[in-house]
């Protein structure tokens, strides 16, 4: 699905912030293994769509009335938008490991892992983790760093991210025992959250508490819908196309009810996005809905 000039334009933004502030973390001259390991952080940290950092910089832009060319590189939003790559980058990397998921490919390149060995792999992923937190905590206003990693701890842990991990490689093992609500909840702890805390981001970093119903929704039916999509892709793409390897069988939506009855799942989950981009009034949100359900990588 072809990409918009504004998606593009908000993704460079986004990759160019991410080399300067790698560049500014990581800028001491260092003995030569740790001057290896600055390659794999930036190696680790290319994942491509940035999803969730143009659906946090869309809604700061949308609801604050400004457009991308106002913001600076030290701006929060940006913060905001590189701490979610970093933590998002972090959770692949260890989601590819052996003992986890055991893939060798991601975005049509070999995995961390694959490419520069074990150590460096769950190293990189540590240092994402706390890179995110380090940047956060650089956020002038102290009381809006705190709030924003209160957010994304939480989006991460236990009741998220690493909560929908520890479910996912549970009912892999134990399908019998999942329906639909406890794959939903899965879906939403690891996938959803961390989408969450990029739309309500936006509520930190404005202090707006209007509306917060409709953006509570939404997060939780478009997390829903992209981990659907990806579960479809695990069944219907192919690694040239997704850049990542697949699954190839019925993966859990899919397993459950079958191909037809998730799509159409998806569907109807994605009208519900499209009613409340709607409400939004932001036709870049209502695309971003478009492309959580066409995409194809
Ligand atoms: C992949 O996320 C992990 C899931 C939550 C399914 P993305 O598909 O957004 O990964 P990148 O960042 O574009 O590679
Ligand atoms: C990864 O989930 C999601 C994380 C939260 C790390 P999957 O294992 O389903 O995603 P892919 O297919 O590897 O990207
Ligand atoms: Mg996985
Ligand atoms: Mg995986």
């Amino acid at each position: 699905m072809a990409l918009p000039n504004w998606y593009n334009e908000y993704k460079n933004l986004i990759e160019s912030s991410i080399d300067t502030y790698l560049t500014r973390y990581l800028a001491l001259p260092m003995s030569k293994p740790l001057e290896d390991f600055k390659e794999v952080i930036s190696y680790g940290f290319s994942w491509w769509k940035k999803l969730r950092s143009i659906l946090a910089l869309e809604f700061y832009l949308s609801l604050s009335w400004k457009d991308i060319s106002d913001i600076k590189i030290d701006d929060d939003i940006i913060k905001v938008c590189i701490a979610l790559e970093s933590v998002h980058a972090f959770s692949l990397l260890h989601d590819d490991l052996p003992c986890m998921d055991n893939d060798e490919l991601r975005r049509w390149e070999l995995t961390v892992w694959k490419k520069y060995g074990e150590h460096n792999w769950v190293l990189a992923g540590d240092m994402l983790n706390t890179l995110c937190f380090e940047i956060i905590s650089d956020i002038k206003d102290p009381k809006m760093s705190q709030s924003i990693s209160k957010l994304i701890s939480h989006s991460v842990g236990f009741y998220g991210m690493v909560g929908g991990q520890i479910e996912d490689i549970y009912f892999e093992n134990n399908i019998w025992e999942l329906d639909t609500t406890l794959l939903s909840d899965l879906h939403a702890k690891k996938t959803g959250k961390l989408i969450q805390a990029a739309i309500l981001s936006w509520v930190i970093l404005s202090w707006e508490v209007a509306n917060i119903d409709v953006y509570w929704d939404f997060w939780k039916k478009l997390g829903l819908a992209f981990q659907i999509k990806d579960d479809l892709l695990d069944v219907e793409g192919t690694p040239e196309e997704t850049g990542k390897s697949v699954w190839g069988e019925e993966k859990w939506f899919v397993y459950l009810i079958w191909v037809d009855a998730t799509r159409k799942i998806l569907r109807d989950v994605i009208s519900e996005c499209h009613s409340i981009a709607k409400k939004l009034g932001s036709e870049k949100i209502d695309f971003i809905v478009d492309y959580v359900e066409n995409r194809k990588k």
